[in-house]
């Protein structure tokens, strides 16, 4: 069982739908956040919500490779991490022919070079106990067509996430790989390339941090798509 109580946990795309109600559910178990995020005043506002819970905050573009390493500095301040919550990405739709070139790149940087980056410089802070998580996709399990790259980077980030926990199991850090289906947050409205396919009624964000945190608590090994439903 994974106690959040005092525990100091860094949340990674703090300012999006999926990072915010995370962080307000480790705030309501009594966690101690370090949050970042890329829009300034979206961190400012989620701050002042969450009060003393708040120990730090960054805000740094984890497409540009000084991101993650800006990120990891601000979160070494006041001792090493009971864990790490990625919740930064973006989409991209389409079918291939129509993907934007410099859209896929960001994509492909901050959905999955930005986290590789981001663990490679939090590593020296990870304290034994610890749990890193990363918010892939349902995608991850049935890649989907006109979304091609998207469910590739998280295809990617899911074998990493994979691959790391048998690396550092010895060293008792838990790498939790979390693939929710389609969830509430206005994600699929903000594609950095091509149009919104039409999607059913997709989850409350509220929940699926609740499912997830929940999850971490439990020291759960993953939580697939199943996991939601
Ligand atoms: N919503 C879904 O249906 C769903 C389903 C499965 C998995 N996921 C995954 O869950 C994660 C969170 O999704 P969400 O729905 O919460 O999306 P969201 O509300 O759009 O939040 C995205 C987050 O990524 C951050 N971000 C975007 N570009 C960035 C950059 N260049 N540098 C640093 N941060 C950047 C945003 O920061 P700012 O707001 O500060 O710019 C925001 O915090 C994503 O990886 C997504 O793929 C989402």
């Amino acid at each position: 069982m994974t106690q959040l109580l005092n525990s100091k946990m860094l949340v990674v795309g703090a300012t999006g739908g999926l990072g915010s109600a995370i962080s307000r559910q480790l705030s309501l178990q009594g966690a101690r956040l370090v949050l970042a995020g890329r829009n300034e005043k979206k961190l400012a506002a989620l701050t002042d919500q969450l009060g003393d819970s708040v120990i730090g905050t960054v805000s740094a573009d984890l497409t540009l490779p000084s991101g993650p390493a800006a990120v990891a500095a601000a979160a070494a301040r006041g001792g090493g991490l009971d864990g790490v919550i990625y919740a930064a990405g973006v989409v991209a739709f389409g079918p291939l022919s129509e993907l934007d070139d410099d859209a896929f790149e960001q994509m492909l940087l901050l959905n999955f070079i930005a986290p590789v980056r981001l663990f490679k410089n939090l590593l020296p802070q990870l304290k034994p106990g610890s749990v890193v998580v990363h918010l892939s996709a349902i995608v991850a399990e049935k890649p989907m067509k006109g979304m091609a790259a998207y469910s590739a980077t998280k295809c990617a980030l899911t074998g990493f996430s994979a691959a790391m926990g048998a690396e550092l199991r010895r060293e008792h850090i838990r790498v939790l790989d979390v693939r929710p289906p389609h969830t509430e947050t206005g994600l699929h409205t903000r594609p950095i390339s091509g149009v919104p396919p039409r999607l059913g009624q997709g989850l409350d964000p509220a929940a699926v941090a609740q499912r997830i945190v929940s999850a971490i608590m439990a020291d759960e090994p993953d939580l697939p798509s199943t996991a939601f439903s």
